[in-house]
This record gives structure tokens, sequence and C-alpha cells, in this order.
């Protein structure tokens, strides 16, 4: 496994294991099989409502609390100071962990200034070790920069080759950003894997489609957590150590037209504010 080191000097492994649109049934089946099969980082938050089952899965899969990364989300309706503070607890007991390597704020409304104060408490206390910003925009990055004492260390955003954030991670290039990829593989849309770009580089090197695209964005230096319920998958998707991209091959990939397959809104949608009751999980 490779690792990146942050800005706040821990370490993160570039490649981890995505929850998103998964069922508890399905977190308790598969998490264990992709921590069996190498895997240390997961990716999970409030609102994906599975992580009484992430919790679980970790317990059942054996591994040792210091050989996992674990990161959870925060969702706007408890950004407010004391609400944050609260969250911030309730998401560690539902994990059932005494610290998350990584929390992050999921999405960009609400009051995430003022609760970025507890965020900064919940490091100072050990109960998080490391805190960053997901689908901020470059404005409301630096809303919190401003104000920050400890500074976001990551910022989740959609990353894939129709979207490489080369722009926005341009922008901030003196901090020092770890930058992880949602939608690493497109979302798993057939259009992208079948991009003729890809077709003869795949060949070249005896790997998927979804290997190349991978390994591109372990050589951006990227974050991905690529979810997957298939186990043939769960296996290619970790192994792309062995191969390595020309600048030639890169270069091609970077020049696909970009266009991303979600536009976050500047304004919060209605369904950003709930009801959101986490506490509710099969
Ligand atoms: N912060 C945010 O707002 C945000 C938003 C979205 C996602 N995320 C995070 O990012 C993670 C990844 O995003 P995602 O799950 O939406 O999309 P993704 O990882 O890009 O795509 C998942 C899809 O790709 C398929 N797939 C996986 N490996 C494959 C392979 N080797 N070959 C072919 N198809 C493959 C999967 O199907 P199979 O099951 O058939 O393999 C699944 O349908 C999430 O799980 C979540 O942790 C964060």
């Amino acid at each position: 496994m490779q690792y990146l080191t942050m800005n706040d000097g821990n370490k993160i492994p570039q490649l981890g294991y995505g929850t998103f649109q998964m069922s508890s049934a399905e977190v308790e089946a598969h998490l264990p099989e992709a921590i069996a099969a190498g895997y240390t980082h997961i990716d999970t938050a409030n609102a994906y409502y599975n992580e009484v089952a992430v919790g679980k899965a970790i317990k059942a899969s054996g591994a040792k609390r210091g050989d996992l990364f674990v990161t959870s989300k925060l969702f706007p309706q408890d950004y407010p100071y004391k609400k944050c503070k609260a969250a911030i607890d309730a998401t560690l007991g539902r994990l059932d962990l005494d610290y998350l390597d990584l929390l992050l704020f999921h999405q960009p409304y609400g009051e995430y200034v003022d609760g970025w104060r507890a965020m900064e408490e919940a490091v100072k206390e050990g109960k998080v070790r490391s805190i960053g910003l997901s689908n901020f925009n470059d404005r409301k990055v630096k809303e919190i920069l401003l104000e920050a004492t400890i500074k976001p260390v990551v910022i989740q955003v959609e990353i894939n080759p129709r979207w490489n954030q080369h722009q926005l991670k341009s922008v901030f290039a003196d901090e020092h950003f770890v930058w992880e990829g949602w939608y690493p593989l497109g979302h798993g849309d057939k259009k992208l894997l079948s991009l003729p770009v890809f077709e003869g580089v795949a060949e070249k090197y005896g790997k998927s489609v979804a290997q190349v695209i991978l390994r591109w964005h372990m050589q951006e230096g990227n974050i991905v957590f690529p979810k997957t319920l298939n186990p043939q998958h769960m296996a290619d998707n970790a192994n792309i150590f062995d191969f390595e991209l020309t600048d030639e091959e890169m270069a091609a990939i970077n020049r696909i037209p970009q266009k991303p397959y979600y536009r976050v809104p500047d304004e919060a949608p209605a369904w950003v504010w709930g009801p959101n009751d986490y506490s509710q999980q099969a």
C-alpha cells in the first residue's frame, strides 16, 4: 500500500474502500472481505446510514484498529458548534470507535465556519486525528482557511478522468492539501470505461480499463476508494501497483474533455436539510 503524508504530518493510505449506497447488510458482508483483501482505508459518512454496520464489520474483520484508517463525514444540520460536538460523539458511538482518522464536513452549506472550531477541538481532544472538507469550492475553502487554527488536510471532491480538478488543485498548490476523489470510476459509467484512450493502454499492461483509471489516480496523487460488491473488482482495484503509465499516457488521459458528473450547487438543495436521523440504522 502507498501512503501520502497530509499537511498535519499524519499518513493516509492512497487507496481505500468506499461505502456510499451500501446497505448495512452489504457493508457487513463485503467490508470484512475488503479488509481481508488488504484494504486498510474505509470511507463512510453519517449520511450513508451504514456507520453501525461499518463498526460491526471492522470488529468482525479482526483487524487491529491501528492498522485501519477510518473516515466519516458530518452533514450540514450538525455544523452549528454545539451540535457539531454532539454529532462527533454520536458518530464515534455508532462506529463504536475511540477515534476517527479523518472527519470531513460533507457538504458546503450552513454554519461550517462555526462548526470548524468544534472539529479543531475534537482533534485536540484526540477524538479525531485529521479534519477536512468535501464538496467545498475555492471560495468556501478560503472562508475556512481565514478562521482555521488547524487547516483542512484533505479536500474530497469529484475526481475522475472526465473531471480531473487540475484547476481547483492549482488554486491551493501552496496548502499541500491531499485530494480525495469521489466517483473515481465515474460511478461505474460504462461510457467512461469504454473511451478509446484507455483501450490500447489496458491491453499493453495486461490490465482492465478500471485498473488503468485507478493507476492514473495514483500518479495524479489522488486518494481514491472505489466502491464494489464484486470480489474480482475488489481484487483488481488493489492490483495497480505493479505498472506505471508513461508521461504520454498520462497526458493523453488528461486531454479527455472535462465535464463533471455532478455540479455542486452554490446554495443548499432542499435534501441537504433532511430530516436526517442517523440513529435509525438497520
Ligand atoms: N463526498 C461525497 O460527496 C461523495 C460522493 C460520492 C462518493 N463518495 C465516496 O467515494 C466512493 C466511490 O464513489 P462511488 O462508489 O460513487 O463510485 P465509483 O467508485 O466511481 O464507482 C462504483 C461503481 O463502479 C463499479 N466498479 C468498481 N470497480 C470496478 C472495476 N474494477 N471494473 C468495473 N467496474 C467497477 C462498481 O460496480 P461493481 O459493484 O459491479 O464492481 C460500482 O457500480 C463512495 O463509495 C464514497 O465512499 C463521496
